[in-house]
């Protein structure tokens, strides 16, 4: 018999443990090999992404890892599948399945995430190759005039229909609809994050509802409350109380759990913002991490594509990880 959604649910919430997000896609894993003068070749994200899975850092620290589809099907150098290294380190293999976000016809500034044409058969397909969780991430542009009731609406419909078919193929669905805090213009306060977030959480809920999806059997994963790149004062205090109180007002506590995007924070603050959510605000869910470049930008830069800096790649990913599972309790501190 397949496990039940709520049982994977509960391993990837497991205390002290967050979420790797290693799904970046063939063109922005090529932005950040950039960035490190590194070529992204099929190999060279294998070499990346073996690095990582193999560090002992996993075992402690990592509960679960969202893959790209080319990663779900590779294997390592010496031939064992890398969702075999993911549940040798206890583990949960996931899969992102949104084929992106378009811009949304009708809607000038907005989008809207493609990928639910095919969806169910893929699912399977993923199912069968290891995946028992997924993600879709939707993205809602913030300004003074946007997101508009439409564009949410029809995000969050996506959502919806997404997790429920995940739910049908035994897979849990992290259910991602990400304000974005490092979009275009970029100076939105904290309070417009707010009242936005709000508005998002509530219409995606909705959607949830009457697509009969369960909550015990699906993952939030949502933006902190924070302004924008190009308007941040709000401090880390802040930061934690209005994301911990958008959310107690907004998500159902059947939800198994929450793991926040970092979204451009640095390293620090994302994990700081963390730590002081779960030791300051009593949250009614497990409150844990699924970071992308808040995990992996130090390791990024300490292996710079070379061989020979496997071991400095995995210590720098390490940190970042105990960090972060040390926030996941509520103990980082400075
Ligand atoms: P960041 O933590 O880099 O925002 O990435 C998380 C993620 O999976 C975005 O979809």
């Amino acid at each position: 018999m397949s496990e039940r959604l709520e049982d994977i649910a509960a391993r990837m919430m497991a205390s002290g443990k967050g979420i790797l997000a290693a799904d970046e896609s063939t063109g922005t894993i090529k932005k950040r090999f950039d960035t490190i003068g590194a070529e992204s070749t099929a190999d060279t994200r294998r070499d990346y992404r073996e690095m990582l899975f193999r560090a002992d850092a996993m075992k402690d620290y990592i509960s679960g890892v969202i893959l790209y589809d080319e990663t779900l099907r590779q294997s390592a150098k010496d031939g064992t599948p890398l969702v075999e290294l993911i549940k040798t380190a206890g583990a949960v293999p996931g899969i992102k399945v949104d084929a992106g976000s378009k811009p949304l016809a009708g809607f000038p500034g907005e989008s809207i995430t493609e990928g639910l044409d095919g969806l169910r058969e893929r699912l399977n397909e993923y199912y069968e190759l290891g995946a028992r969780f997924a993600k879709w991430r939707g993205v809602i542009n913030i300004s003074d005039v946007l997101p508009t009731r439409g564009a949410v609406r029809q995000n969050a419909q996506a959502l919806a229909r997404y997790a429920a078919l995940c739910q049908e193929a035994g897979i849990v669905p992290i259910v991602e609809p990400e304000i974005m805090m490092d979009g275009e213009p970029g100076d939105h306060s904290i309070d417009r994050c707010y009242e936005v977030t709000e508005f998002v959480l509530n219409t995606v809920f909705d959607e949830l509802y009457d697509a009969r999806v369960s909550l015990e059997g699906m993952v939030l994963k949502p933006n902190m409350v924070i302004d924008g790149k190009n308007a941040r004062k709000a401090s880390r205090e802040e930061v934690a109380e209005k994301t911990v109180r958008v959310l107690k007002s907004t998500v159902p506590s059947a939800v198994a759990g929450i793991a926040f995007l970092s979204g451009g924070q640095s390293d620090e603050e994302a994990t700081a913002h963390l730590s002081l959510m779960n030791e300051l605000h009593n949250p009614s869910w497990p409150l844990t991490f699924s970071y992308g470049r808040a995990l992996q930008a130090a390791a990024l830069k300490a292996w710079g594509g070379k061989a020979e800096n496997v071991a400095a790649g995995q210590a720098a990913f390490a940190h970042r990880a105990r960090m972060n599972s040390l926030a996941a309790t509520g103990q980082w501190k400075l």
